[in-house]
């Protein structure tokens, strides 16, 4: 297997922002310039699949269903870590109809080598893939976000299914629905978060994991703005549309921003790091050196 990133993404042609499921989805919106909209939609994928080859990556990319309109968010559909994709299962019923179809392209990439397993949750346990379970290679830990839609459950599933560290945060909002919309690790030990969007206890539990030198906390400009919602690529960040500040701050510490204009996707309540499911991550890739703590 090549050593580049491999990215998993869907093909953006039945995306429509039809039903509200979170508050940032607004149908009206979309409904009064459709076509107009599912253009720019289009548009903003290939720029962001761009923006990722450019860093290096590979992406997979999955077909539309009509019907599913939610399916361009595949950071939704599983957890995956050393070969095995641990399958979602949603809250809502308007994206349940999703699981069928992103199991068979599991099973799929199963078959062609790219995943070694495929493993279901425990009945009854909701969980919204690696929008709410964020690998944090630095740690090498998952953070998990519960509450607005993963169940605290789902943390014992995954700490089974992967053998790894699970820090549960609890979702304080329910515009911050996921965890990925207000958490991002970097890989220098920074975290990008917006302190807003967490219960007291779970802001302690992120505050006792990560020094304050490491903490990068986001206003609620460029929270807003899905900027949070990032993909993280060594040095490289691609994000949304970001507020210059908050360029400023990243730049300072050495990572490079590549911004993408994902309006037609924010209208839906997604940015960079959903619209995309990282298949290749290695709890311990070979060559770290394992730090002494
Ligand atoms: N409309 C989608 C939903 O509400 C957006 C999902 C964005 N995904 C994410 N991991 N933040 O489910």
């Amino acid at each position: 297997m090549s050593d580049r990133p491999l990215f998993l993404m869907t093909d953006p042609s039945a995306f429509e922002v039809s039903y509200r499921i979170n508050p940032w989805m607004r149908p009206d919106a979309w409904k009064a310039n459709a076509a107009e909209r599912l253009a720019e939609a289009g548009s903003a994928f290939a720029a962001l699949r761009r923006a990722l080859t450019e860093l290096g990556s590979q992406v997979e990319t999955i077909g539309a269903v009509r019907g599913l309109p939610d399916l361009v968010f595949p950071a939704n559909a599983a957890v995956v870590l050393d070969g095995r994709a641990l399958m979602a299962r949603f809250r809502h019923p308007e994206r349940q109809g999703e699981e069928a179809v992103f199991r068979d392209a599991f099973r799929r990439l199963q078959g062609r080598g790219v995943l070694r397993e495929v493993v279901d949750l425990p009945e009854g346990a909701l969980q919204e893939g690696a929008g709410d379970a964020i690998w944090d290679a630095r740690r090498r830990l998952f953070w998990a976000g519960y509450g607005p839609r993963s169940a605290k459950s789902s943390l014992a599933a995954i700490e089974q299914t992967f053998g790894e560290t699970v820090v549960g945060l609890e979702l304080a909002s329910d515009r911050y629905y996921h965890l990925d919309t207000c958490f991002c690790p970097l890989a220098g030990g920074e975290v990008l978060y917006y302190p807003a969007a967490f219960t007291p206890a779970a802001l302690a539990a992120i505050r006792a994991r990560v020094p304050e030198a490491s903490r990068i906390e986001a206003t609620d400009e460029a929270a807003e703005a899905f900027c949070v919602n990032a993909v993280n690529l060594g040095d490289s960040i691609v994000m949304a549309r970001a507020p210059a500040s908050l360029k400023a701050r990243l730049s300072a510490r050495g990572y490079r921003v590549t911004e993408v204009d994902l309006a037609p996707f924010i209208l839906s309540g997604g940015g960079a790091y959903c619209m995309t499911l990282r298949l290749d991550r290695e709890s311990r890739p070979a060559g770290t050196i394992l730090a002494a703590e």
